[in-house]
């Protein structure tokens, strides 16, 4: 085999051996005490979910663990939007700010208290009730980062009623099949998002994906822009028309009791095949293990932390870490409409001092977009009120985690570089600041009770330094329940490559101290800007388009985005590539998905590598598209198509290069 991404990341990450201990204050202050290790599993679980919850009626049994599916917190009664917001005003913490909501167009902000959380939330849940959402009802919501994204989130939870958010980066296809597949009856959306500077009508996208999602009897339509937008009679309501007459009364609008292992929403994200996984979490286990982790992981001191998560929630980590963890643990949090550059690549800083944010939770890729930009940005701003930065979403690099320490940070802050997956719901790999010393590039430890490995391909553990599968070995209260009507991929993609242990699809290697180093996707899963495309999925939105005959995808090294797609497509009839065909399939790829898997590169080539059987070989296109030496080519049926292919790809970039 050629060298692998693998065995390089392996070999560049040795060199890395700068080591950062917790502060002293830090330490002393921190939630978490060495000694957090050292409780045994069942004990941790067991009074983090006794003391970090509030229960209607207690559980019964801590968990219950049939592989391939586990349950926690059996016999418990809970609501998630009680615990989230009602019984912080309850306990007369009203007051407190849970949200500095800032708007991309400057001057457009508010804060928004745990008060005016509650009235706006039961306000909405009875808006809902009127359009027949009860318990178990499934919502589609399709939102920017407004306010009302999560009132409308915590109005489901209020009511028992499933959701599935749909990040509005994506495309009415995108929406209209995860809401199909989850059978929602209801969708809430905006008029338009406001995105750089310009508006994107989520409205009208919705409208198409309703088309395709015939059961989707009413659609809730958030004014944001104000423009104007076709509403259909019957279907289509406004969302200051529905609460216009509804109480705020919390006792208008109960919080239903649900069971611990009561559906709470579906996130669908990306595997090795074109259909998107609908993940499933349930309620008290996903409870517990966002806000347990969030406690420790960020160190959230409630009256005095400012907290951003700089994510979209329309991800998992919005969803864990913006909405459900935080507020669960009543944390004032920053919510940011818009992109990092607008109007100026500034604007985070701008909003760190603003806000006098204390912790700061992003991805790499972000972290590599104001390290190209250059520090200046950073320093026309007062970011002294940060005490810790934290990272997720694909490894990071030393050189990044350098940078983010030192021109975000004051070379000061620790950094938490958080392992997750949608499937894990919470973070289990990462330092917990005050106890880990830091290595840049390593997510250091699992979190206390969670039990990694990595394995060879036998299942042998490998020792350290070596690198393998990462797995994990126990159970966690947030780990998924499923994938939504599909036990069978469920078990195949997680299950079935070693008995009763979960395969994350990872790679990864333990060093000397026992720390873990993350090495990327080992499946035909990319990591592009730390989203999760499939290469299936993008091969089907190109072969999708009436000239393609056949194409293949696979990612190559981005300094920015950390992987870039690259396609290599065949038209029909032996047609030859052009400039505007290039353009037409890369459109064509965003209106079938969304603009974030639009290829970087298309390659137009009349042959694709193909052994003897007729598989693409995409082992061979990752090298061409990474420049590096070709594998073995022996089992290919036509040795030379790669050739070919690696000098039209070179020819490509020439052009690319003098243009
Ligand atoms: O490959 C790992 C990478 O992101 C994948 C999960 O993607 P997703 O489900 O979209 O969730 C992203 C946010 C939790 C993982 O399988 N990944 C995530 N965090 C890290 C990471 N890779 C290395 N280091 C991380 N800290």
């Amino acid at each position: 085999m050629a060298e692998t991404s693998q065995q390089h990341a392996i070999d560049t990450m040795f060199l890395e051996e700068r080591t950062y201990p917790p502060p002293e204050d830090f330490a002393a202050g921190a939630n978490a005490q060495a000694g957090i290790y050292d409780i045994p599993f069942e004990q941790f679980w067991e009074q983090e979910g006794r003391e970090r919850i509030t229960w209607f009626e207690p559980f019964t049994d801590l968990y219950e663990w049939e592989p391939p599916y586990a349950k926690w917190y059996l016999g418990g009664k809970l609501n998630v939007c009680f615990n989230c917001v009602d019984r912080h005003v309850e306990a007369g913490d009203g007051g407190v700010v849970a949200y500095h909501w800032e708007g991309e167009p400057e001057g457009d902000a508010r804060a928004i208290t745990y008060a005016d959380l509650q009235q706006d939330v039961v306000r909405f849940a009875n808006a809902l009730k009127k359009l027949g959402v009860q318990k178990g009802t499934p919502v589609g919501i399709y939102m920017g980062m407004v306010p009302e994204l999560p009132v409308a989130m915590l109005a489901c939870t209020r009511l028992g009623a499933p959701h599935t958010v749909v990040f509005g980066g994506f495309s009415a296809d995108s929406l209209s099949g995860r809401m199909n597949d989850m059978k929602c009856e209801v969708l809430i959306t905006q008029d338009e998002a406001w995105r750089r500077g310009s508006k994107v009508g989520l409205k009208k996208i919705a409208d198409e994906a309703m088309a395709d999602a015939p059961g989707v009897q009413s659609c809730v339509v958030l004014r944001r822009t104000g423009s104007d937008t076709p509403m259909q009679e019957g279907r289509d309501h406004w969302w200051h028309d529905l609460v216009g007459d509804v109480s705020d009364d919390p006792q208008s609008c109960p919080c239903e009791p649900m069971d611990s292992e009561d559906l709470l929403f579906l996130m669908y994200t990306s595997g090795t095949t074109a259909k998107p996984k609908g993940i499933i979490h349930t309620t008290a286990g996903y409870l517990v293990g966002t806000s347990t982790t969030h406690n420790y992981i960020f160190d959230l001191k409630q009256d005095e932390d400012v907290y951003w998560c700089a994510a979209d929630i329309g991800w998992i980590t919005g969803h864990s870490y913006i909405v459900y963890g935080p507020l669960c643990n009543r944390t004032t949090s920053v919510l940011y409409e818009g992109t990092p550059d607008f109007p100026d690549k500034d604007r985070w800083w701008s909003i760190v001092e603003k806000y006098k944010v204390t912790i700061l939770y992003t991805a790499p890729t972000a972290i590599r977009s104001h390290m190209k930009w250059g520090p200046e940005y950073a320093q026309q701003h007062d970011l002294s009120s940060l005490r810790l930065l934290g990272s997720v979403g694909e490894p990071i690099n030393p050189e990044a985690w350098i940078w983010y320490r030192e021109h975000i940070g004051s070379d000061r802050t620790p950094i938490v570089d958080t392992w997750w997956q949608t499937e894990t719901g919470m973070v289990l790999i990462t330092p917990l600041p005050g106890v880990t010393t830091l290595k840049p590039g390593s997510a250091t430890q699992p979190f206390p009770g969670v039990v990694p490995a990595v394995y060879d391909e036998q299942g042998n553990e490998v020792g350290p330094g070596g690198g393998g599968y990462l797995v994990l070995k126990r159970p966690w209260p947030a780990m998924l329940r499923g994938i939504f009507g599909d036990d069978q991929r469920y078990r195949d993609t997680y299950w079935s490559k070693y008995e009763d242990i979960y395969l994350a699809g990872d790679g990864a290697r333990i060093d000397q101290d026992g720390d873990y180093w993350l090495l990327g996707r080992i499946d035909d899963v990319m990591n592009v800007s730390g989203h999760r495309i499939s290469t299936i999925e993008v091969e089907s939105a190109l072969v999708d388009h009436q000239e393609v005959a056949e194409a293949a995808v696979c990612s190559r090294a981005d300094s920015v985005t950390g992987e870039a797609i690259v396609a290599y497509v065949t038209l029909k009839g032996g047609g030859e590539g052009s400039i505007e065909k290039l353009e037409e399939l890369r459109n064509h790829v965003s209106q079938k998905i969304g603009p974030i898997a639009k290829p970087a590169n298309i390659v137009f080539t009349p042959e694709l590598p193909k052994t003897r059987s007729g598989k693409i070989m995409r082992r061979l296109l990752r090298d061409v598209a990474n420049d590096r030496k070709l594998g073995d080519t022996t089992t290919l049926a036509d040795p030379t198509v790669v050739d070919e292919i690696a000098k039209r790809a070179s020819d490509e970039k020439a052009q690319e290069a003098e243009a």
